[in-house]
């Protein structure tokens, strides 16, 4: 089997003291004691989603928020102004659950794209919905869209999302090219014995269309916590499974902290030929944590400083009593400063969140 010339992850000591010899207002950006700066804020807009997909979210019995509980379009546009003025912010993702169920997102992007210096924008949706969309969002200052879509084959999408609806992410996927979103990142995760054999095809079927695929490890953020280290599909194995296909070819261009390690690639029958990049993003094996400058909001306005996190702060209740920005942002720091070193996917003691991976948003 091949390996992956991947750098060996690193986990950083403290540099800073957490205790006395920090103050909230010492910098003007969202830093932690490992003296990593966030400037990558994710938002969930919502925990719903039309699909279940079985490495997200259980097949039935799950309870919603209710829509008082998540931020509002003004409550959200407050936030990332915040982060934007106060921590230096330059990206923003909104994910979700499924982000294109909440109505007023075009209002939402408009509003975010209105701020001063203006942040990068970006979308994680299932596509359901964005052949219809696709054009208003770009209008309102949509830069980017990654779509998620594992299978091309219908029977195993159906499989895997629990719902008989390939047909509506493709066109989705298809409104959003033909809106002139570029590039349309698609991300999938493979999982042992169901699509993990369908990997080379679903590379081949990107690369015909000119969409960038990235293969992501499955993390265990499923709702019935049957993730098991042991089977799921490495960025090793995902190497071995594309290879016979196709010649991978490690992309010198810069990582920039991103967590796609990029390859070019080739059909094994003609190498000299680049037909396009695929992405591989291993969490789990190989993991980024020490280069991660992300913070999350949930939907109902909580600071996760990490999708594996098990604790949360709540700046929506205090953005709600009357909270000035510099408290909320004193608020966001104080959590920020705790993001822990590393998620510990791949110890022994390792504890899963008790929220699956679609109420705290990818
Ligand atoms: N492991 C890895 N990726 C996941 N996603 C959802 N759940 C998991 C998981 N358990 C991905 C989806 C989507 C993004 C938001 O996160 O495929 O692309
Ligand atoms: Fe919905 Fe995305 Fe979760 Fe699938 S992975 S259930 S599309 S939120």
């Amino acid at each position: 089997m091949s390996t992956i010339g991947l750098p060996m992850p690193v986990l950083r000591t403290p540099t800073l003291d957490p205790g006395d010899g920090f103050t909230a207002h010492d910098e003007n950006s969202l830093l932690d004691q490992y003296d990593r700066r966030a400037r990558d804020l994710r938002i969930s807009l919502t925990d719903f989603c039309n699909l279940r997909c079985t490495y997200c979210m259980p097949a039935e019995g799950v309870e919603f928020m209710s829509r008082d509980a998540a931020m509002t379009r003004e409550e959200i546009v407050r936030f990332v102004r915040i982060a934007v003025e106060k921590f230096g912010v330059d990206q923003v993702r909104f994910t979700g659950g499924e982000p294109l169920t909440r109505k007023d997102i075009n209002e939402i992007i408009s509003g975010v794209a209105a701020l001063e210096p203006r942040p990068n924008i970006a979308l994680t949706t299932n596509a359901i919905g964005l052949d219809k969309r696709a054009a208003k969002l770009k209008a309102a200052g949509l830069d980017r869209i990654n779509v998620s879509l594992d299978t091309v084959d219908p029977e195993t999408f159906e499989t895997m999302a629990r719902r008989p609806f390939l047909h509506r992410v493709l066109e989705g996927i298809d409104g959003a090219q033909e809106a002139g979103l570029d590039p349309v990142k698609i991300n999938a995760v493979l999982l042992p014995g169901v699509n993990d054999h369908q990997a080379p095809d679903l590379l081949q079927w990107c690369l015909d269309r000119g969409l960038s695929l990235r293969f992501i490890e499955q993390m265990p953020l499923d709702a019935g916590h049957s993730w098991d280290r042991g089977e799921m599909i490495t960025a090793a194995d995902i190497f071995a499974l594309l290879e016979p296909r196709f010649v991978l070819t490690p992309d010198s261009a810069p990582r920039n902290g991103a967590p796609a390690e990029k390859f070019l690639v080739a059909d094994r029958r003609d190498p000299g030929t680049v037909l396009g990049t695929v992405g591989i993003i291993a969490s789990v094996t190989r993991p980024f944590c020490a280069d991660c400058t992300r913070t999350r909001l949930t939907a109902e306005g909580r600071v996760r400083t990490c999708l594996f996190s098990h604790t949360e702060v709540d700046l929506l209740t205090a953005m709600r009593r009357g909270a000035d920005d510099e408290a909320i942002a004193d608020l966001w720091k104080g959590a920020h400063w705790k993001k822990l070193a590393g998620h510990g996917m791949d110890t022994d003691d390792f504890v899963q969140p008790q929220r699956p991976m679609s109420a705290i948003g990818g």
